[in-house]
């Protein structure tokens, strides 16, 4: 319920619905109402006058028998249990009744004063809307006038006018209904825009929010706007800081190291000079580290599009055949596809991540590397497979501390898998290790979300 309700399209719909619900609902009601009472005066009205007229067409013959001038002018009085009846009495005297009532008699008990009295009473064919009155005949005994309708005529004018009614005002609240549901579908649509520009925004495509939008919206944009070039100017002047603070620290470290050496040629002072080097060392690593860190876009900005593998990888292999020979570089039929989707990220940061693993694999193999791409939906896998000795599986994670190297060929800095994983996880991605079939070691770039166990 909360969760249906947390939907501002919810929310809408559920108003509409109870709206159009109260204004069709009280439109029915009312119109009923009002149809009924005025059906109902105008059958009253009628029957008044027809009782009116009865009194006025009747005449008494010699023998004092009520009888008719002429008939009454309402056709239907003649129609054989038409539901319109008249009846004329005079206690002692024979009745008269209209023609229409072949059987039965009206009960003459609302005529018995000679105001006009209407009740509800048993008639030939129903019940009946009553009307009578008595009228004094001077030396004898009073005439009774009663005219009566069947309820039930009345009652289906009304079901009839209830029935069109109530279609019309279906159709009228679903054509509410459906213009109400128009209006949500066309007012949030400059909110899908947003969702798919900010979308773009975490992609990386974008570096604002671009388009035109309705004032409301515009409200949040503007803002929105204005805070990403401020935070991506501090990020620029961040940057540009720490790039400038490392290089102002390599002169000075390197004079201490040389100082060091020079103490440690000596070897008056060598313990202290050991541990000079050592530390002058691990400051190096980490300028070095950050220095390449500072270097990386992570950012995010200006990478509309994202990068080819395609197109980074030929010369990076042509690099690493030069520094590794002998070793065979090789690259799968997707993993040169110049069709195959982009990644999306920085060409600078790609590249670096995959020279530092491509490098990795180049010095630790026996003879040759494969690079494979492999991609589902927003996921993309790069893995490099080398047929070295392979890291001991305790020894995986360590791997990618600052400065963690293993034993073997070549002195490296031990920062490679640092900044390689670094530089992923700023795309929210990540770096791992792991046995390949053949022994060696593979190395994963992922890049967006694999199906669990498919890594
Ligand atoms: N493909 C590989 N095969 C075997 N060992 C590897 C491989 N890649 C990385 N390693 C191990 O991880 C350590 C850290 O790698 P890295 O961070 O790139 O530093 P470096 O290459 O400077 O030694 C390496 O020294 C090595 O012991
Ligand atoms: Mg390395």
């Amino acid at each position: 319920m909360t969760r249906l309700f947390s939907s501002l399209r919810a929310r809408f719909l559920a108003a509409i619905l109870i709206w159009v619900a109260l204004g069709i609902g009280a439109l029915w009601f009312s119109s009923v109402r009002l149809f009924s009472s005025h059906v109902e005066q105008q059958y009253h009205e009628e029957l008044e006058v027809h009782v009116r007229e009865l009194a006025e067409l009747t005449v008494l013959d010699a023998a004092g028998n009520p009888r008719l001038s002429r008939p009454l002018s309402d056709p239907r009085y003649a129609v054989p249990l038409s539901g319109f009846y008249w009846q004329i009495g005079r206690p002692g005297y024979r009745s008269l009744k209209s023609p229409s009532m072949t059987r039965g008699a009206l009960d003459e008990d609302v005529a018995h004063s000679p105001d006009i009295l209407h009740r509800v009473e048993n008639g030939p064919t129903g019940p009946t809307i009553t009307y009578g009155f008595e009228r004094a005949v001077p030396g004898g005994a009073p005439l009774h006038f009663v005219i009566a309708t069947d309820e039930r005529l009345l009652r289906a004018v009304i079901a009839s006018f209830t029935r069109e009614l109530s279609l019309w005002l279906s159709l009228l609240a679903l054509a509410l209904l459906a213009s109400g549901l128009a209006i949500i579908t066309l007012g949030f649509r400059p909110f899908n825009r947003l969702a798919a520009r900010i979308a773009a925004l975490r992609r990386g495509q974008a570096d604002h929010i671009e388009g035109v939008f309705p004032d409301e919206i515009r409200q949040l944009v503007d803002p929105l706007n204005s805070y990403l070039a401020r935070n991506a100017e501090i990020v620029e002047r961040g940057r540009v800081a720490a790039g400038a603070l490392a290089h102002s620290l390599r002169t000075p470290l390197a004079v201490v190291t040389d100082e060091a050496e020079r103490l440690q040629q000596r070897g008056t002072e060598s313990a202290a000079a050991d541990v000079f080097l050592s530390e002058s060392e691990t400051m190096q690593r980490q300028i070095d580290y950050h220095l390449s860190r500072v270097r990386s876009g992570g950012s995010h900005a200006g990478m509309v599009g994202g990068v080819r593998l395609a197109a980074i990888l030929p010369p990076l292999i042509a690099a690493m055949e030069r520094c590794h020979p002998g070793k065979r570089f090789a690259a799968t039929a997707a993993a040169l596809d110049t069709a195959a989707p982009s990644l999306p990220m920085d060409a600078e940061d790609l590249s670096e991540i995959l020279s530092n693993l491509l490098d990795n694999a180049g010095k630790w193999a026996r003879s040759g590397i494969t690079i494979d791409y492999r991609f589902d939906g927003a996921a993309r896998r790069i893995a490099i497979t080398d047929d070295g000795p392979g890291v001991p599986p305790d020894q995986r994670e360590a791997m990618f501390g600052i400065g963690a190297r293993g034993a073997g060929p070549g002195a490296g800095s031990g920062l490679g898998l640092a900044i390689a994983r670094d530089v992923a996880r700023d795309y929210g991605g990540d770096v791992a290790l792991d046995r390949a079939p053949s022994g060696g070691t593979v190395a994963t770039l992922r890049i967006g979300d694999w199906p669990a166990g498919d890594m």
